[in-house]
């Protein structure tokens, strides 16, 4: 059976009060979440460890970091690793976001060696992919896309967990949003691709990520082949975010 996720990506936001007022009022939510709905909160890293110990006996709520280096240990300053993430609890990370393929440069190699990275330690990578504006309108969103998914999870066994968010860049922070139609064609597409790396992969959870609100989230997440989504803007305020996870009820 195919799961149903919601990730809320903070992103680079809320001052520590902030994120706090947050996270109550989110808890304050868990129950009227829609049974079945796993959701899942990136919140920035220095958050991590406190909240942790907020929804750790939560069934259907739980955290995610943004981002992760790809080695376990050494002399990287700045950087966090999947191991230390796995040693406060951390068991999800957000990993090639556009965010930071785009401003921080990195490369589908340095992502499919994250990916590796989160997999041996037992995190699940969120793997984000998705074409930019100029790839969809020359008619590349497709190739685009099976490049960044094949090179990101070739690699990986049959038995290792992970989920994709397909992100059009375009759509991120944009208020432009793919249409239902849009969605749901990429999300097959990138499903059938999954499943020429491991017949089993047919059933992993893909998620709708770009400029989704309470007012588009019913039309995409009710497409056949999208299970969910990762929301950045409209995560940052607990009612849109609450609304946004009752489309799924
Ligand atoms: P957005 O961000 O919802 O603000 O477009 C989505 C994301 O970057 O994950």
């Amino acid at each position: 059976m195919r799961r149903k996720v919601l990730v809320a990506n903070w992103k680079m936001n809320k001052t520590a009060g902030e994120a706090q007022v947050l996270m109550s009022q989110l808890l304050e939510n868990a129950d009227a979440l829609p049974a079945g709905l796993e959701v899942i909160l990136a919140c920035p890293y220095i958050y991590l460890r406190e909240f942790v110990r907020k929804t750790d006996q939560l069934e259907r709520m739980s955290l995610a970091a943004q981002n992760c280096h790809y080695e376990q240990k050494g002399a990287f300053t700045g950087e966090i690793s999947p191991s230390m993430l796995k040693s406060i609890g951390i068991t999800i990370c957000i990993v090639g976001h556009s965010e930071r393929r785009v401003l921080f440069g990195e490369s589908d190699d340095v992502v499919k060696r994250k990916i590796s990275a989160c997999v041996h330690v037992g995190v699940t990578p969120i793997l984000c992919v998705g074409e930019h504006l100029e790839d969809r309108e020359a008619g590349k969103e497709f190739l685009t896309v099976q490049h960044q998914v094949h090179t990101a999870l070739s690699a990986l066994e049959q038995q290792q967990q992970f989920m994709v968010a397909y992100e059009p860049v375009w759509a991120i922070g944009t208020g432009r949003v793919a249409s239902p139609e849009q969605a749901q064609e990429m999300h097959a597409f990138i499903r059938q691709e999954l499943s020429k790396i491991h017949t089993n992969w047919i059933d992993r959870a893909i998620l709708y990520g770009g400029s989704c609100n309470d007012s588009n989230a019913y039309p995409l997440f009710s497409c056949k082949d999208v299970d969910g989504g990762l929301v950045g803007t409209a995560s940052l305020s607990a009612n849109s975010f609450i609304r946004i996870a009752q489309s799924f009820s």
